[in-house]
């Protein structure tokens, strides 16, 4: 357990440091210095337990499991389903399912270790800034441990974060600008008040929370080919390629999936970065329709196209359009309702299959990493018809018999 992690690696500069000897990232690179964990790999022998958490409590950052055997949360749901393998011709498809975590997104993985480690360092308030999403779930998983939480988001939260938020019992400090500036204002007030920051791409703790999806994969199918993963500050892409590297260096996997970063057009700093073959990521003015990934300069950035490149990976852009599209295919086909910034995912791999970069005998595992209930803005509702009578809907399902088709 703690005894195994070796040290903590700055992704920028490779500076090491012991696990005492710095809480956020590396003092020499800033916030492009985001920490890694390494362990002891050597001296670790996985065990086939029978609980995911006693199975893999080597590989994470603390002496005991106490509190992380929270409502079920490790390992999430994986499956297939047979209409959505047809339509893309890929029987090896499967969806990691992280939209039924308790607050309804895959930041509850970042979320719980963080709590974790607040816990053990006596901390009793936590603060982030976030899209939303890893509001909602730091926030859910404070009020359940009874700490109390200060959470910066931007105006543009959609209603229903918006709303956990406050059923949650959350400070809520609303910035009016983007995500970004609610980032750098978060950590100026937490660092002033002393909070304890979860921020992503700043707490190493969120990336070996995050990491827990990969060793969930492993034991639920083995070895993908290939991981899409929906992409804005690059801490999930950051985490699931730790995950990868960790079983790697135990030597459970001879060689990693290839990883693929989706990202919206309008938001695509990591996709640009790496098809120019940069290692730091680019600065764009972000505009999209999926919130969460919504990012001007990703904070975990160096991570990810890390992982891209040791990988073999790939970056995708897809358009609004293609996400909205391929929210419908996912719910109409596969009974998924899974958010904009989820549902560009699976965008990302309809374009590779159309490609030819994924081939039909390829294993490929798609993260749904937030659920459809948390931002609805794109879903036209207003236009479904009101009935009085019999006849009227009579009327209507007849004409609805006569159409078919997505
Ligand atoms: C539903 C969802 N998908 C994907 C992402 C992207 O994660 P990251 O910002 O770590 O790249 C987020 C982040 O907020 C999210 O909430
Ligand atoms: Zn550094």
């Amino acid at each position: 357990m703690k005894k195994d992690v070796a040290y903590l690696k700055c992704i920028k500069c490779g500076e090491r440091y012991s696990l005492d000897e710095v809480t956020y990232t590396c003092p020499k690179c800033g916030y492009d210095g985001v920490l890694w964990f390494e362990y002891q790999y050597e001296n670790i022998r996985i065990e086939n337990e029978e609980s995911f958490l006693n199975k893999w409590a080597p590989v994470f950052p603390f002496e005991t499991l106490d509190g992380l055997d929270f409502r079920n949360l490790f390992p999430s749901p994986m499956y297939k389903n047979d209409n959505l393998s047809r339509f893309l011709n890929i029987p090896e498809l499967w969806f990691k399912d992280d939209t039924r975590n308790p607050s309804g997104s895959f930041k509850d993985r970042a979320s719980l270790f963080v709590l974790k480690h607040a816990l053990e360092k006596g901390y009793k308030k936590i603060s982030l800034a976030s899209t939303g999403n890893a509001a909602s779930s730091m926030a859910s998983i404070g009020a359940a441990f009874g700490i109390d939480t200060y959470i910066f988001v931007p105006h543009t939260i959609p209603k229903p974060k918006l709303a956990q938020l406050v059923v949650y019992g959350a400070n809520i400090i609303m910035i009016e600008g983007k995500y970004d500036l609610a980032f750098d204002l978060s950590i100026d007030v937490s660092m002033k008040f002393g909070w304890y920051i979860r921020n992503t791409g700043f707490n190493p703790y969120t990336v070996e929370g995050k990491k827990t999806v990969s060793l969930e994969i492993f034991d639920q199918i083995e070895l993908p080919d290939w991981v899409f993963v929906p992409t804005g500050d690059g801490c999930i892409l950051g985490g699931v390629y730790k995950g990868f590297y960790d079983l790697h260096k135990l030597g459970l996997i001879e060689k990693m999936p290839h990883l693929v970063a989706v990202q919206a057009e309008g938001s695509a700093s990591i996709v640009k970065a790496f098809e120019k073959r940069q290692l730091l990521p680019e600065k764009v003015n972000a505009k999209t329709i999926a919130d969460s990934i919504s990012v001007d300069y990703p904070r975990n950035g160096i991570m990810a196209l890390e992982g891209l490149y040791k990988t073999d990976g790939l970056g995708i852009m897809v358009t609004d359009d293609e996400i909205l599209r391929a929210q419908t295919i996912l719910g109409k086909l596969g009974g998924i309702f899974a958010e904009p910034a989820s549902s560009a995912a699976f965008a990302g791999l309809m374009k590779a299959k159309e490609r030819g970069i994924v081939k039909e005998d390829e294993r490929v595992v798609v993260l749904l990493t937030g659920n459809g209930l948390k931002d609805i803005s794109s879903i036209k509702i207003d236009n479904i018809k009101v009935f009085k009578d019999l006849d009227e809907i009579e009327e209507y399902i007849k004409k609805e018999e006569d159409k078919d088709g997505l």
